[in-house]
Formats: C-alpha cells, structure tokens, sequence
C-alpha cells in the first residue's frame, strides 16, 4: 500500500479570503453556547451548522470554528475526520450513503452499491457531473431489520434491491422527509430566565433572545 504524503508547508488557507461563516451562521453556533459548560461542547452542532449552510467545512470554516469555540484548529479536524458525516470537499446536492454493515452486506447491499455506482457513472466519495448526487458508504444506519437499507440525505431507504435503483434516482423526493427534525438544527428552547439574566447575558454577548418569542436573534449579537 502507498502512503499518502501531505505537504504541511503548503498553505491551505488564503489569508486575504473572505470570512467562510457568515454572521448568521456565527450566531447560530453561538445561539447553542448556553446549553453546555464550555464552549468545545459545541462543536459538533457548530459543525452540523456550518455543514447544513455551505454544503461542506472547509480549512478556513475549520479555522474559523476553532476561533469561535476557543479550540486548536487540528482540535476541530480531528473531530470532522472522525465522522464520516462530514465532507470537506464540496458535495453533491443529495449525498446516497449505502449501508456497508453485516446485515445489508449479507443481504444484497453491495450489490445495490454496485448498481448506483454504475447508473451514476461514480464511485464512493465522488460527485455526478452535474452536481446532483454524491456517493458514500457508511456503517450500520439503525434498520438492520429492513436491509439492505440506503439514505438519501437524511430519508432511509429500505429492502433496496438493484433493479430499485433506477426508480430511486428518478423520484425528485427521494430525500423528502415528513418526521420533524431534530431541534439541533433549530433554534435552541428559549431558557427561564429572568429578564434581568437575558440583559445581563446580552451584553455578555452570548446571546440576544427575540423579545417577541424568546428566540435567538440573528445577526445581533456583535
Ligand atoms: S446493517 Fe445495514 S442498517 Fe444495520
């Protein structure tokens, strides 16, 4: 097997580069710093945040992530390479992640595996031409009892068999999901706390609450 070799000279960051996260999104990772004891504990929403608005993290939102939550960049890599969830390479605009566990192996799940790569013209870790899908493999999705199991975004997919495949990529709401998603991806309860408390916390800069609904606020907290 080769070795890979990275040149750690090079840079990977444009110093004269417009910030990677916007005000929002910078808002919105802190909209989540009140739920925990330190900021670190942040970052796997941060990541989820910053993932959901521009598709991938980037060297540059990893710097910047790692400023916001006070942590060492390579901190903030270490945890994005840990999960196959997160892409730093720009994406398709649906990533197919095909179950690559035991239960779907045994059942036919390569071969499902197999037939997308062929009618997207990809293999894993690569995009359609044009731009539509991006395919992946993870390990066990949680339906082991429906294998052989695929997600389209976020929709899972189950008893897939190759001659579904076609029919699959076809439907444009392949990934249309009715569930209500989780509340990480909205914005956090609105906290008890006394009116004097919420003054005191927006000055502190943590974070402005709505005073209509008790939301955070965006684009207020600088
Ligand atoms: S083994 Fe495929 S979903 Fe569990």
């Amino acid at each position: 097997m080769a070795w890979k070799t990275i040149d750690r000279n090079a840079p990977v960051i444009d110093a004269d580069a417009a910030p990677a996260l916007s005000e929002a999104v910078r808002d919105k990772i802190r909209s989540f710093f009140p739920r925990y004891d330190t900021k670190r504990a942040a970052l796997l929403p941060a990541l989820h945040i910053v993932q959901n608005a521009l598709g991938s993290i980037s060297w540059q939102a990893m710097a910047e992530i790692a400023e916001l939550l006070e942590l060492h960049p390579s901190d903030v890599m270490d945890t994005i390479s840990f999960y196959t969830h997160f892409w730093t390479h720009s994406k398709g605009a649906k990533v197919i992640t095909v179950c690559r566990s035991i239960t779907c192996e045994i059942l036919g799940g390569h071969a499902v595996l197999e037939e997308l790569k062929q009618q997207l013209g990809i293999e894993e870790h690569q995009t359609t031409s044009d731009g539509r899908y991006s395919l992946a493999t993870e390990e066990c999705l949680a339906g082991c009892d429906h294998a052989p199991c695929l997600l389209i975004h976020e929709r899972l997919h189950k008893r897939v068999k190759p001659e579904d495949v076609a029919g699959l990529l076809a439907d444009p709401d392949n990934d249309r999901i009715t569930a209500p998603r989780s509340d990480l991806f909205d914005a956090p309860a609105p906290d008890p706390i006394e009116p004097k408390e919420k003054e005191k916390t927006s000055d502190a800069g943590v974070a402005v609450l709505d005073s209509a609904s008790g939301a955070p606020a965006m684009g207020g907290t600088d």
